[in-house]
């Protein structure tokens, strides 16, 4: 597999960045993930858009055309590693490498800009048999909405939830269901769709946003409102997105039954519609 790392394109095992590198050290970075599909980029430019809008909050300073640069890198990689079918395409970009001191590094120092191409195998089976989540606290910071390389209460999250048999977690603050450790995460309460509102404490899914278009669309009605972890009880359906796992029916909650323990129809037309759209832009359709 080649990547591309500063510049250059580069087998990636030769692909190496200094000791020094902030983003090791402190976790100083943004990055995003990219869906592929046929050789084609699926919704590039929402994806850009957040990546920008991360560096801006992060005072990374990376030129917009530096940003934008991404859109052919990723077809480069994806023509060049012959990654044809699924895939996912991943970019980081950190406060470059300077000697290790909290503040920012001296005015100058290059950001490092990473991006990778990797092909995915779509969770189909577990799609039909709808998944299971466990519920953990929400220790996080208050600026989610950023898609900093931090990760580690999502990690944990994640890990704790494969430990209990589980495929995601759901963070909870305040009896509020937020988001899951890598998706957002939604339930159909009173033939409504819910799904927390883009506040600083969720990241802003490019797959939750085009979710509601779609659901818009085939005329389901939407509420952008929290929920509580004890409605859990009264939802029909939930799902959980991401652009890994598309829509993602979930039918148990801590072992607790969603509806009658089966994917339900929303989900299931959401995602089929969500397949279509994709299947349109990477000329399978
Ligand atoms: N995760 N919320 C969190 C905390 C996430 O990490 C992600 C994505 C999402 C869904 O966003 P999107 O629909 O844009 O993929 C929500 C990616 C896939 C990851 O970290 O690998």
């Amino acid at each position: 597999m080649r990547v591309y790392l500063n510049g250059r394109y580069v087998d990636a095992e030769q692909a190496t960045v200094p000791v020094t590198d902030r983003g090791f050290l402190f976790g100083d970075g943004v990055y995003d993930v990219v869906r592929a599909a046929g050789g084609e980029l699926i919704d590039v430019d929402r994806h850009l858009q957040r990546l920008t809008r991360g560096l801006l909050a992060l005072r990374i300073g990376l030129d917009d055309d530096r940003v934008a640069e991404f859109r052919e890198i990723s077809r480069t990689l994806l023509h060049d590693n012959a990654v044809d079918g699924d895939a996912i395409v991943y970019w980081q970009v950190t406060r470059g490498a300077a000697p290790r001191t909290h503040q920012f590094p001296p005015s100058g120092t290059a950001p490092t800009v990473l991006a990778s191409t990797t092909p995915i195998v779509l969770p189909h089976a577990l799609r039909r048999r709808g998944s299971s989540v466990i519920t953990v606290p929400d220790v996080r910071w208050s600026r989610c909405d950023i898609k900093s390389v931090n990760l580690l209460p999502n990690i944990l999250a994640k890990q704790q939830s494969v430990e209990a048999g589980a495929d995601e977690a759901i963070f909870v603050r305040n009896g509020v269901i937020m988001e899951c450790a890598s998706s957002s995460v939604f339930l159909v309460l009173d033939g409504e769709l819910r799904t927390h509102p883009l506040t600083t404490q969720i990241l802003p899914g490019i797959t939750r946003e085009i979710v509601l278009e779609l659901a818009a669309e085939l005329g389901v009605p939407i509420r952008e409102f929290p929920a509580l972890i004890s409605d859990v009880g009264r939802a029909s359906e939930m799902f959980f997105t991401s652009t890994v796992n598309d829509v993602m029916p979930i039918v148990r909650v801590d072992g607790q039954v969603i509806g009658n323990g089966q994917p339900g129809p929303i989900s299931r037309r959401l995602y089929a519609a969500f397949a279509e759209r994709i299947g349109a832009v990477a000329g399978t359709h």
